[in-house]
């Protein structure tokens, strides 16, 4: 991507599928092979340029907000390693941190309100030999909440907004407040898991499945184009996935209400949800995610704030994409921004 007046323009675009089983909750357990499909999907983008913006996910990439008393930066990155012992469920000296002073406290402003994130040292490695491998420069690596939020929340007086990323394996919950990220949570479902469903309740196998469920509907009516495949025992299935998905989706949701209230004395509830990720893109999912968690569900839409020219080769494709690309767009803004 590149600045483009004040908007950016994407100038070129590549994707190669990650390979089956190298990426084990957020850590990649076969770098080279990963390095390889880097590789691939730079040259499928005809991409010259070698600095690199990644990002790490998954259970082990803990994410909490803590108050500390006013003090010197020096002091307060001290004071964090300190208190992250208490979060993070492995040893301090075997993580990665990092923190962001993002706020002071609404009752007193000697106290500042600290964004920590940490995950295993190795869990980094295993993405920054990946890149070695597939010889290109991390700038530097981000976590996709974060990433996300980059994307759609571009106004600092915005309200709440909440996401809900449903990946391969599982489905990022991401709460933020004007602008801050305020809450993650991952779950353990995502679009492989509607897949599975479909391979039990029809007895076929995973790729089988996966083409039954890309023509699959959740809703009796539908009103899509193309091929539908319409089956009761494939509804069935799918809809039970669904229903777990929602519980969890409303549990967040009203911890994320209780927190708001606590932080601003104000009655204030979650109005929207913004679904992104290629696990969206299930037929009647929304609809039906709408009904069963009571919040009006979007599709989010990372292409709204960036241009490309629609004669450019790849202009289909990345329509295609659409929502599964929030992630990596909001990757590129911060590398536009930081040069
Ligand atoms: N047309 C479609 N209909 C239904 N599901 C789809 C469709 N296209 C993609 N998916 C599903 O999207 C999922 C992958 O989503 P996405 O590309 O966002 O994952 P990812 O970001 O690579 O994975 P993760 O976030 O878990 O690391 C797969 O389960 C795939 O089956
Ligand atoms: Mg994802």
């Amino acid at each position: 991507m590149k600045k483009a007046g004040a908007k950016v323009e994407i100038t070129h675009f590549g994707v190669f599928p990650t390979p089956q089983g190298v990426i084990s909750n957020g850590r990649v357990t076969d770098p080279p092979k990963v390095a390889l499909a880097v590789k691939e999907a730079l040259s499928a983008g005809g991409i010259q340029g070698r600095d690199v913006c990644a990002a790490i996910a998954g259970g082990e990439v803990i994410v909490r907000h803590v108050f500390f008393p006013r003090m010197p930066r020096e002091e307060l990155a001290q004071a964090v390693r300190w208190e992250a012992g208490a979060y993070i469920p492995y040893p301090v000296d075997e993580a990665n941190i990092d923190f962001d002073v993002i706020g002071t406290g609404n009752d007193s402003s000697d106290r500042l309100e600290v964004m920590i994130v940490a995950a295993p040292k190795s869990l980094v490695a295993s993405h920054v030999e990946t890149m070695e491998l597939a010889e290109v420069r991390p700038l530097f690596l981000d976590i996709q909440p974060i990433a996300l939020c980059r994307v759609f929340c571009d106004s600092e007086f915005e309200d709440a907004k909440f996401f809900v990323d449903i990946g391969g394996g599982t489905t990022d919950l991401v709460y933020s407040e004007k602008g801050v990220l305020r809450f993650t949570r991952i779950v353990n479902i995502g679009g492989n898991t509607f897949t599975e469903a479909i391979a039990r309740a029809k007895q076929q196998d995973f790729a089988r499945a996966e083409e039954l469920k890309r023509k699959a509907t959740l809703l009796e009516t539908d009103e899509e184009q193309g091929e539908i495949y319409r089956d009761p025992e494939t509804m069935e299935a799918l809809e039970e996935v669904t229903r777990k998905l929602a519980v969890e989706v409303r549990r967040s949701i009203d911890y994320c209400n209780a927190q708001a209230r606590v932080r601003s004395g104000q009655e204030s509830a979650i109005s929207e949800i913004t679904l992104t990720g290629g696990g969206s893109k299930l037929n009647g999912l929304r609809e039906y995610l709408e009904a069963g968690v009571g919040v009006k569900v979007t599709v989010g839409d990372p292409l709204a704030n960036v241009t490309f020219a629609r004669t450019s080769p790849f202009a289909e494709d990345l329509l295609n994409y659409g929502t599964s690309l929030a992630v990596a767009i909001g990757l590129a803004f911060r590398g536009v921004d930081e040069r």
